[in-house]
């Protein structure tokens, strides 16, 4: 533990799931964390029981000027800012690719593409202050493969792939790291509301027949994404810039 020490990381889609565990393990490692989601009271709750180097805020990454309080707070409260977990998402509807509304392409994208972007615009003056620092936004195993019935979801993970990309070549030379977290299926909420999407009443046979295809037998937990997106933050990862981690139980090997 201590790997995080002095560092001060903006957390976003923070109030459950792998953003509360990130927020949880970066803070058991000695970060400061500006920990956020769209309702105050769930991440100003974690912040109250982690303590002095946790603040929580509500935050709506579709808004600009949202983004820009969370590191206007994170600087006031901490001094400086060292990196940020883009994390917020949502998973849409599930079903036939034509069948969804222009509003149900455009509200997946305004969260996992265009909250992504407003999160990285309002983090980089800060980072570049600071001289550097490590951006990981959590993409999934869907950035990197299709899935029937999920079409907005998938097209918007492989946006952020690709935006990840882009940010790593043009931000290397100023010492900023960008990374992707790229989960396979998580023993939580957003996978729970797709399998029963997939098949309402039926949600735990959809849940049995993902599981029979992951070859650790599994689903992975928001601890184990957690994990990866630490070291992804930390100076342990000081070399690893423009890709993709995985952490899929084997999902992705076949
Ligand atoms: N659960 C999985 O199996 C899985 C797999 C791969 C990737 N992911 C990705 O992991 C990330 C975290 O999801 P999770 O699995 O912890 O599920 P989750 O639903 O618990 O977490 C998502 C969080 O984002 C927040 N959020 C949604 N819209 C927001 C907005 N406009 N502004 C701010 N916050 C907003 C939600 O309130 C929620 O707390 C998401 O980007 C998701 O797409 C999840």
């Amino acid at each position: 533990m201590g790997d995080l020490n002095g560092k001060v990381f903006v957390m976003t889609g923070g109030a459950g799931g792998i953003g509360e565990a990130t927020a949880r393990r970066a803070h058991a490692e000695g970060a400061c964390v500006v920990i956020t989601d769209r309702e105050a009271a769930p991440v100003e709750a974690i912040a109250a029981e982690l303590g002095d180097r946790a603040l929580g805020l509500a935050v709506d990454v579709t808004r600009r000027t949202d983004n820009e309080r969370m590191v206007a707070a994170a600087l006031e409260r901490f001094g400086h800012l060292d990196g940020a977990f883009l994390n917020a998402g949502i998973e849409g509807e599930v079903g036939p690719f034509d069948s969804r509304s222009e509003a149900a392409w455009e509200k997946v994208f305004a969260v996992n593409v265009h909250g992504v972007r407003l999160g990285v615009e309002a983090v980089l003056p800060a980072l570049r202050r600071g001289l550097g620092g490590s951006i990981v936004m959590t993409s999934s195993v869907a950035g990197l493969r299709g899935a029937a019935g999920l079409a907005p979801y998938v097209s918007s993970k492989h946006a952020v792939v690709g935006m990840m990309k882009c940010l790593a070549a043009e931000l290397g030379p100023e010492h900023i790291r960008v990374n992707t977290l790229n989960p396979g299926p998580v023993a939580n909420r957003m996978m729970q509301s797709i399998e029963e999407q997939a098949n309402p009443g039926h949600g735990e046979e959809v849940h049995q027949s993902f599981e029979s295809r992951i070859p650790l037998g599994r689903y992975v937990s928001n601890e184990e994404c957690a994990g990866l997106a630490v070291f992804l933050l930390s100076d342990a990862a000081s070399g690893c810039t423009g890709n993709t981690y995985v952490v899929d139980g084997g999902l992705c090997a076949q």
